[in-house]
Protein backbone atom coordinates (compact mmCIF):
# COMPACT_ATOMS: atom_id res chain seq x y z
CA UNK A 1 0.00 0.00 0.00
CA UNK A 2 1.28 3.53 -0.56
CA UNK A 3 2.30 5.70 1.99
CA UNK A 4 0.11 9.10 2.88
CA UNK A 5 1.68 11.85 1.15
CA UNK A 6 1.96 13.26 4.61
CA UNK A 7 4.30 10.27 5.62
CA UNK A 8 6.01 9.64 2.54
CA UNK A 9 9.51 10.59 2.09
CA UNK A 10 13.23 10.99 3.77
CA UNK A 11 13.98 12.34 7.15
CA UNK A 12 16.73 13.31 7.90
CA UNK A 13 18.05 14.63 11.79
CA UNK A 14 21.30 15.99 13.75
CA UNK A 15 21.70 16.86 16.64
CA UNK A 16 23.59 19.95 17.50
CA UNK A 17 25.62 20.98 20.69
CA UNK A 18 25.86 24.37 22.33
CA UNK A 19 28.77 26.33 22.12
CA UNK A 20 30.17 23.74 19.48
CA UNK A 21 32.02 25.82 17.30
CA UNK A 22 34.94 23.72 15.84
CA UNK A 23 31.80 21.32 14.11
CA UNK A 24 28.88 23.98 13.63
CA UNK A 25 28.17 24.36 10.00
CA UNK A 26 28.32 20.10 10.01
CA UNK A 27 24.64 19.47 9.64
CA UNK A 28 24.14 21.77 7.07
CA UNK A 29 26.96 21.10 4.55
CA UNK A 30 25.38 17.14 5.32
CA UNK A 31 21.71 18.20 4.28
CA UNK A 32 23.49 19.85 1.20
CA UNK A 33 25.32 16.52 0.29
CA UNK A 34 22.27 14.42 0.78
CA UNK A 35 19.62 16.99 -1.51
CA UNK A 36 22.34 17.05 -4.12
CA UNK A 37 22.70 13.16 -4.52
CA UNK A 38 19.09 13.31 -4.72
CA UNK A 39 19.06 15.90 -7.35
CA UNK A 40 17.08 18.46 -5.81
CA UNK A 41 17.12 21.69 -7.96
CA UNK A 42 19.83 23.90 -6.98
CA UNK A 43 18.09 26.94 -6.33
CA UNK A 44 16.24 25.07 -3.66
CA UNK A 45 19.54 23.52 -2.18
CA UNK A 46 21.17 26.84 -1.91
CA UNK A 47 18.38 27.91 0.15
CA UNK A 48 18.11 24.98 2.49
CA UNK A 49 21.71 25.47 3.18
CA UNK A 50 21.18 29.16 4.17
CA UNK A 51 18.22 28.26 6.07
CA UNK A 52 20.14 25.06 8.02
CA UNK A 53 23.02 26.66 8.55
CA UNK A 54 21.60 30.09 9.92
CA UNK A 55 19.66 27.87 12.49
CA UNK A 56 22.55 25.49 13.18
CA UNK A 57 24.65 28.51 14.25
CA UNK A 58 22.27 30.10 16.37
CA UNK A 59 21.43 26.61 17.97
CA UNK A 60 25.29 26.47 18.82
CA UNK A 61 25.53 30.52 20.04
CA UNK A 62 21.94 31.18 21.30
CA UNK A 63 20.63 27.58 23.19
CA UNK A 64 21.94 24.84 25.22
CA UNK A 65 21.51 22.69 22.23
CA UNK A 66 18.73 20.91 20.01
CA UNK A 67 17.69 19.02 17.23
CA UNK A 68 17.40 19.95 13.62
CA UNK A 69 15.41 17.53 11.42
CA UNK A 70 14.90 17.88 7.74
CA UNK A 71 11.64 16.25 5.85
CA UNK A 72 12.63 15.35 2.38
CA UNK A 73 8.59 14.98 0.89
CA UNK A 74 7.61 14.99 -2.88
CA UNK A 75 6.44 18.39 -2.69
CA UNK A 76 8.09 20.22 -0.02
CA UNK A 77 11.18 20.13 2.23
CA UNK A 78 10.37 20.74 5.81
CA UNK A 79 12.87 22.08 8.59
CA UNK A 80 12.17 21.48 11.99
CA UNK A 81 15.18 23.57 14.10
CA UNK A 82 14.80 23.12 18.12
CA UNK A 83 15.93 23.93 20.70
CA UNK A 84 16.54 24.11 24.60
CA UNK A 85 17.46 27.35 26.07
CA UNK A 86 16.77 30.82 27.39
CA UNK A 87 13.99 31.10 24.69
CA UNK A 88 13.23 34.34 23.23
CA UNK A 89 11.58 37.30 24.86
CA UNK A 90 10.40 39.67 21.64
CA UNK A 91 10.37 37.32 18.53
CA UNK A 92 9.75 40.85 16.09
CA UNK A 93 12.60 42.40 17.75
CA UNK A 94 14.96 38.96 17.20
CA UNK A 95 13.76 39.27 13.47
CA UNK A 96 14.89 42.53 12.89
CA UNK A 97 17.81 42.68 10.65
CA UNK A 98 20.94 43.58 12.72
CA UNK A 99 19.22 43.11 16.18
CA UNK A 100 21.81 40.55 18.45
CA UNK A 101 22.34 39.35 21.54
CA UNK A 102 25.73 38.17 20.58
CA UNK A 103 28.58 38.21 22.90
CA UNK A 104 32.03 39.89 21.69
CA UNK A 105 33.54 36.67 21.88
CA UNK A 106 30.88 35.16 19.42
CA UNK A 107 31.47 38.47 17.46
CA UNK A 108 35.01 38.14 16.77
CA UNK A 109 34.18 34.78 15.65
CA UNK A 110 32.22 36.25 12.77
CA UNK A 111 28.63 35.74 14.33
CA UNK A 112 26.72 38.07 15.48
CA UNK A 113 25.52 40.49 12.58
CA UNK A 114 21.95 40.04 13.68
CA UNK A 115 21.10 38.64 10.24
CA UNK A 116 20.10 34.82 10.93
CA UNK A 117 16.66 34.59 11.53
CA UNK A 118 16.02 37.37 8.56
CA UNK A 119 18.13 35.03 6.22
CA UNK A 120 15.92 32.25 7.30
CA UNK A 121 12.48 33.90 6.53
CA UNK A 122 13.68 34.91 3.04
CA UNK A 123 15.00 31.55 2.13
CA UNK A 124 12.10 30.23 3.02
CA UNK A 125 8.51 29.58 1.52
CA UNK A 126 6.71 29.56 5.28
CA UNK A 127 8.57 30.63 8.22
CA UNK A 128 7.08 29.96 11.64
CA UNK A 129 8.97 30.62 15.01
CA UNK A 130 7.78 29.96 18.48
CA UNK A 131 9.92 30.36 21.72
CA UNK A 132 8.97 29.91 24.98
CA UNK A 133 11.22 31.73 27.86
CA UNK A 134 13.50 29.69 29.76
CA UNK A 135 12.24 26.87 27.84
CA UNK A 136 13.31 26.50 24.18
CA UNK A 137 12.59 28.21 20.57
CA UNK A 138 11.30 26.09 17.47
CA UNK A 139 11.25 27.45 13.63
CA UNK A 140 9.62 25.59 11.09
CA UNK A 141 10.80 26.73 7.70
CA UNK A 142 8.86 24.56 4.38
CA UNK A 143 10.27 25.16 0.77
CA UNK A 144 8.04 24.07 -2.04
CA UNK A 145 9.94 21.89 -4.70
N1 LIG B 1 17.62 29.58 19.18
C1 LIG B 1 17.66 30.74 19.84
N2 LIG B 1 17.55 30.77 21.20
C2 LIG B 1 17.59 31.94 21.87
N3 LIG B 1 17.72 33.15 21.28
C3 LIG B 1 17.83 33.18 19.94
C4 LIG B 1 17.81 32.00 19.14
N4 LIG B 1 17.92 32.34 17.85
C5 LIG B 1 18.01 33.68 17.83
N5 LIG B 1 17.95 34.21 19.07
C6 LIG B 1 17.97 35.64 19.45
O1 LIG B 1 17.60 36.42 18.32
C7 LIG B 1 18.70 37.29 17.98
C8 LIG B 1 18.75 37.46 16.46
O2 LIG B 1 19.10 36.21 15.85
P1 LIG B 1 19.83 36.22 14.44
O3 LIG B 1 20.12 34.82 14.04
O4 LIG B 1 19.02 37.04 13.50
O5 LIG B 1 21.18 37.03 14.73
P2 LIG B 1 22.50 36.55 15.49
O6 LIG B 1 22.48 35.08 15.68
O7 LIG B 1 22.64 37.36 16.72
O8 LIG B 1 23.62 36.97 14.44
P3 LIG B 1 23.94 36.26 13.03
O9 LIG B 1 22.88 35.22 12.81
O10 LIG B 1 23.93 37.32 11.99
O11 LIG B 1 25.30 35.64 13.22
C9 LIG B 1 19.92 36.67 18.60
O12 LIG B 1 20.96 37.60 18.83
C10 LIG B 1 19.34 36.11 19.90
O13 LIG B 1 19.15 37.14 20.85
MG1 LIG C 1 22.06 33.85 14.04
Amino acid sequence: MEPKPETKGIKLEYKILKDNFSRAGEASSNIKKVLRQLGIESSIIRRVAIATYEAEINIVIHSYGGMIYVYIRPDRIEIVAEDEGPGIEDIKLAMQEGYSTASNKVRELGFGAGMGLPNMKRSSDDFEINSVKEIGTKVKMTMYL
